[in-house]
């Protein structure tokens, strides 16, 4: 019996702000599976502010969205992929998508399907937050670029979110005192009083420059920025000597044109004053040692040290307000679609 596969793909490139029209729901019908093909059939699905950025530059209009899932496989012809296996899969935003277990990584460098980590007692989708993608953001770009010492100070941005919510807990674990800052004043209770932050400020309500002041008197370590633009700049202004800054994200510019991004003078004198180190990465630079990283957290989760939080959306159909409403900052912890 052939299957009808529901796709999203992009019906016109994101111009600022995405909206109805840029994202259409299409059926396919899919053929029948070759040698070394599997079928998997989406379970849960990631919504991520990557796909924001790449959908200018590695989508054509009319290509499905890209984006991981966890999907079990439902058909094989793949004798290390036996029906049943739950993996994860970087093949978009499909109910069913046909894999080549031997095609090539994704975008990001990801492969196409892994095995899903297994988290008893957790739901699957775990695998597309603290135990996936963001949870490896998370560990390395803090860990690896802030290098961040007990005693030292760490600010983080969007940090109610997938990855921010991690950074600030994994830092804790590290001996520092953590600062957050997130866009609601519910965010702000979960992240201090839940997670453990030592200040937890809404960006929205309160002036960044003066309560970072107030919050770190003797100054700045670490800086995780999800933010970049003013907000960066003026973390910056409060960094002390050989302070690090984490470049992991930059959402507050994510729907300008890229073409068109504001100029201005960029604070490098900031840099050399205090002999700061600011370095970007992409999260798959430590590709081959995510597993090491998911080890770790799931035992701080098992020791009550480290918390998660989904913001799910039920149905596929429903992926395009999932993504909306992650961009905007309706999601606390991780944004999923279960199907
Ligand atoms: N380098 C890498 O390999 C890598 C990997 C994964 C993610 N990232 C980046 O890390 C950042 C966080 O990703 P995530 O998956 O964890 O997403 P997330 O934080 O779960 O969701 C995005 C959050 O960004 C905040 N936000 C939106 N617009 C903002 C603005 N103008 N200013 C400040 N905050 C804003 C919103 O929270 P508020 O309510 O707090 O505004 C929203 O909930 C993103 O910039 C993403 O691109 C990078």
């Amino acid at each position: 019996m052939p299957v009808k596969a529901k796709k999203w793909i992009l019906a016109h490139h994101f111009d600022g702000v995405p909206k109805d029209s840029d994202l259409e729901l299409v059926e396919e019908e899919l053929p029948e599976l070759q040698d070394g093909e599997i079928l998997l059939e989406a379970q849960a699905l990631s919504v991520d502010p990557y796909m924001r950025v790449f959908a200018r530059s590695a989508l054509k209009e009319g290509d499905t969205i890209m984006g991981s899932q966890v999907g079990k496989v439902i058909e094989s012809k793949s004798p290390q992929h036996p029906v049943g296996m739950m993996l994860v899969g970087s093949v978009g935003w499909r109910t069913h998508a046909i894999v080549n277990v031997n095609q090539g990584p994704d975008l990001l460098g990801t492969p196409i399907v892994v095995p899903a980590t297994p988290a008893p007692g957790l739901p699957v989708s775990v695998n597309l937050g603290v135990l996936g993608m963001p949870g490896a953001t998370a560990y390395f770009g803090l860990l690896e670029l802030c290098q961040p010492k007990a005693g030292e100070v760490v600010v983080v941005s969007a940090a109610a979110g997938a990855v921010g919510s991690l950074v600030g807990q994994i830092a804790k674990i590290k001996g520092c005192t953590v600062i957050g800052y997130a866009g609601t004043d519910e965010k702000c209770k979960w992240i201090k009083e839940e997670l453990g932050f030592d200040h937890a400020i809404n960006y929205k309500t309160r002036d960044v420059a003066e309560s970072l002041k107030e919050a770190a008197p003797d100054g700045v370590d670490c800086y995780f920025d999800n933010v970049g633009g003013d907000f960066l700049y003026t973390v910056m202004r409060q960094m002390n000597k050989y302070g690090r800054i984490s470049v992991c994200g930059a959402i507050s510019q994510y729907n300008d044109n890229l073409d068109n991004q504001k100029s201005g003078v960029f604070p490098g004198i900031l840099l050399i004053v205090n002999e700061l180190r600011m370095e970007g990465f992409i999260s798959t630079r430590w590709l081959s040692r995510w597993p090491e990283a998911f080890k770790e957290m799931a035992a701080w989760m098992k020791e009550g040290k480290l918390k998660y939080r989904e913001t799910t959306t039920k149905g596929f159909e429903n992926m395009r307000e999932a993504f909306y409403g992650m961009l905007r900052g309706d999601n606390t912890g991780k944004a999923v679609v279960n199907v």
